[in-house]
């Protein structure tokens, strides 16, 4: 069908939702009101591996307003029914269990919930609580548990282990003409989107719940309250219709749903859990990694020999893996590649994915050394990653199903100015200060997830597109609206999109970047199927004039369906639609990855992230002035939120250069800078200019609807970028993340 050019799909689209966004209207999920409300606060443990030996609970039970208080002693009977339960995206190992056990895992960790009237009430309590502990020893250090390091489990990872080593990577080493050894860290980050966890539990009676949870997955959420609870999917449904910023924390149910549930169920009342900014601390993370970058070349700049080894933290409790070496064996070609991968245990909780987890920690390690190798060669740094380019993924020998690298190289160099460059480190001046430009290669996964979706016509005329996706402000409300205004031709006012509810058609947890390709594939799919239903009634009414046609000879537009060749022969869809007695009409859709094509073929996002900085050496201080993106992401279903993703990637990754670091004192396997005082996420003052380019990509494999998603990959290689660019004003190579003042001084 389709022979109308573009309404909606492709265009600049402002947020469907952004009015209610911008006034208050959208509600997010501390924000429901509920009868009878009661408010929980946690209460972490002061210590970081240990027992509880007791806990003095007096004093706070004669505090004003306090209903109840659960600690390990009294939690609710129903919790952890089912002891083998396991999230959508649990790493083997068994995920945290609040209230468990009176065992201590890490610093932070809940030992007591205090129920009261209001929240000041709970958290005023909690302050007077008094825990005493039989103290282990800890280790919060990835330095000192380097030496126990192993290699994780792959059963049940959903991760792909490092290839297979491939030639003789150490031979060609030692051979080779040109060569560098580098060692790399990336220091831990701790989650801080704008929305801190929260949950409110409304207590529906009969045993019912509805649960508005901060969650990438209402399902997944669902999923995890009726089997820790034992509860049936009929008495809890979850809503998370808006949410703000996730980036992989929420991909995991977190302690708050967990508390919120568990006191409503035992007190029978509707109960709200939040976390405060510091509480935000005391879960998941992106790991401390140590990494070691081997790279050997001919005098022609062909790499010649990859070695890439990364120990990563984890938990005592779970086998947390990322993906952070394998991007050395498939960026670019080289026949001799040798990839390791390790965790060591910490008496940390276990990290967590945090946007574009291991490609940013990996690849700011390889694109670092390649950059390196390029001054030991004198090859400009953007043309060794052309000469090195990648025909096809060297990992898998799989084709990639389309790669415009080559074209975001040029597009981007073009934009950024890359030819003003002086190849010498500290060649370049303004003023006072030293001014350099750097490059890296971005790559991320562009994944396919099955997913379904509905598609309802109303009597009205207005569509309805549901699928139980979220949007955790990627613009999920704005794409599955254009997708559905697009198949039926109708303004983006006549369509509504719902999503953020567990009971609509089944949804992966939005992450991976995989949302745009998997829900609009499927919101696509149920579009079609309900053209082909409104045809056959249409066609079989007495008299149509769309009798004797074909599908493919038709469209659907504007409320009508219509014969392409004479548009005025076709009828109103409510006319169709009276005639057959229906009030609506739902058809469903749904997608997932091709079994067959996936042997062949590959997805990847790619990407070319130059970077201008400017740096005061008196001072210490470093601005990045200028970042081009250029992005290879198959169709942009809407360049507006596009952008947005790319831009929000790129300043997360300007914070992984220069600024977000999670201080441990090992001493007390306490994180010290659990605020926004002393953990700095970049402010406006840290952003200056940022160009995104979309370099032109077809790709009729990746999903049906072409698109390969954007979610992630703004992020990877920017923090590469950044420490190159600081090198080339400097001279000065730093391979500590983040380079802070006192590593550029
Ligand atoms: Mo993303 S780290 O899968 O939210």
């Amino acid at each position: 069908m389709s022979v109308i050019e573009s309404m909606h799909v492709g265009r600049p689209t402002s947020r469907v939702d952004g009015r209610l966004k911008v006034t208050g209207q959208a509600q997010y999920a501390a924000e429901y009101p509920a009868d009878d409300l009661l408010y929980g606060h946690i209460v972490g443990s002061t210590i970081a591996a240990g027992r509880i030996v007791s806990i003095d609970l007096a004093a706070a039970r004669r505090m004003p307003g306090v209903v109840e208080i659960f600690t390990h002693e009294n939690r609710g009977k129903a919790a952890w029914m089912d002891r083998k339960w396991r999230d959508e995206v649990a790493p083997p190992g068994h995920p945290f269990r609040p209230l468990h056990s009176d065992r201590i895992l890490f610093d932070g960790q809940p030992v007591a919930l205090v129920i009261a009237d209001t929240f000041e009430a709970a958290r005023d309590a909690a302050s007077v609580i008094k825990v005493a502990y039989d103290v282990d020893p800890h280790s919060t250090e990835l330095e000192r548990k380097r030496s126990e390091a192993y290699v994780p489990p792959k059963k049940r990872s959903g991760i792909p282990p490092p290839p297979d080593p491939r030639g003789d990577a150490e031979q060609a080493f030692a051979d080779a003409p040109v060569k560098i050894s580098r060692d790399y860290r990336v220091n831990p980050e701790h989650h801080n989107p704008m929305e801190m966890f929260g949950t409110t539990c409304v207590f529906e009676g009969d045993g019912k719940f509805t649960v508005y949870d901060k969650t990438q997955g209402p399902q997944n959420t669902q999923a995890y309250i009726t089997s820790v609870f034992g509860l049936g999917s009929d008495d809890v449904r979850v809503v998370n219709h808006y949410v703000g910023g996730a980036f992989g924390a929420a991909l995991r149910p977190q302690q708050q749903v967990f508390f919120a549930v568990m006191a409503s169920l035992e007190l029978k009342r509707s109960v709200r859990v939040t976390l405060t900014r510091a509480q935000m601390f005391h879960i998941g993370y992106r790991p401390d990694t140590y990494q070691t970058v081997s790279l050997a070349a001919g005098h022609d700049g062909r790499l010649q020999s990859i070695m890439h080894d990364a120990v990563a933290a984890t938990s005592h409790y779970e086998d947390y893996q990322e993906a952070v070496v394998n991007w050395s064996g498939m960026m670019y070609h080289c026949d001799n590649v040798k990839l390791t991968y390790q965790l060591a245990k910490l008496d940390t909780a276990t990290p967590c994915d945090m946007r574009a987890p291991g490609a940013v920690i990996g690849v700011a390690a390889l694109e670092c050394a390649l950059d390196e190798l390029s001054y030991e060669l004198g090859i400009d740094p953007l043309e060794i990653r052309r000469i090195n380019f990648a025909e096809k993924d060297e990992n898998t020998n799989k084709e990639f199903t389309s790669k415009a690298l080559m074209a975001c190289y040029q597009e981007g160099a073009a934009a950024f100015g890359w030819e003003r460059r002086q190849p010498q480190p500290r060649a370049m001046k303004d003023g006072r200060e030293l001014v350099g430009l750097g490059v890296s290669t971005g790559m991320w996964d562009a994944f396919l997830q099955k997913a379904q979706a509905s598609a309802t016509l109303k009597d009205d005329g207005t569509l309805e597109v549901a699928t139980a996706a979220s949007d955790i402000g990627t613009g999920t409300w704005t794409i599955l609206t254009q997708i559905g205004a697009e198949a039926f031709g109708l303004p983006l006012e006549d369509v509504r999109a719902r999503i953020g509810e567990s009971d609509l058609p089944m949804s992966p947890v939005e992450g991976g970047s995989w949302t745009a390709a998997s829900n609009g594939s499927a919101v696509q799919a149920a579009c079609d199927a309900l053209k082909q239903s409104l045809f056959k009634l249409a066609a079989k009414m007495a008299n149509s004039p769309l009798a004797d046609a074909r599908f493919e000879d038709v469209e659907v537009q504007g409320r009508r369906i219509f014969r392409q060749d004479d548009p005025a022969r076709g009828l109103a869809i409510a006319e169709i639609m009276h005639a057959a007695e229906l009030s609506e009409l739902t058809e469903q859709g749904k997608v997932s990855p091709s079994l067959i094509q996936m042997m062949k073929y590959i997805s990847y996002t790619h990407s070319a992230v130059f970077a201008e900085v400017r740096v005061d050496e008196d001072l210490g201080i470093v601005r990045v002035t200028r970042v081009v993106c250029a992005a290879a992401a198959g169709k942009i279903l809407n360049p507006k939120t596009a952008r947005s993703q790319i831009l929000g990637g790129v300043v997360m990754g300007i914070g992984m250069a220069l600024h977000e670091e999670s201080m441990t004192d090992h001493r007390l396997g306490k994180i010290m800078n659990a605020n926004f005082g002393e953990y700095h996420i970049p402010a406006h003052a840290d952003v200056e200019d940022i160009e995104v380019i979309f370099v032109d990509e077809k790709d009729d494999k990746v999903s049906p609807i072409g698109v390969k998603g954007l979610g992630e990959i703004g992020i990877v290689g920017t923090a590469a970028a950044v420490a190159n660019a600081i090198y080339h004003a400097t001279g000065k190579r730093v391979r500590d993340f983040p380079i802070t003042i006192d590593k550029i001084l």
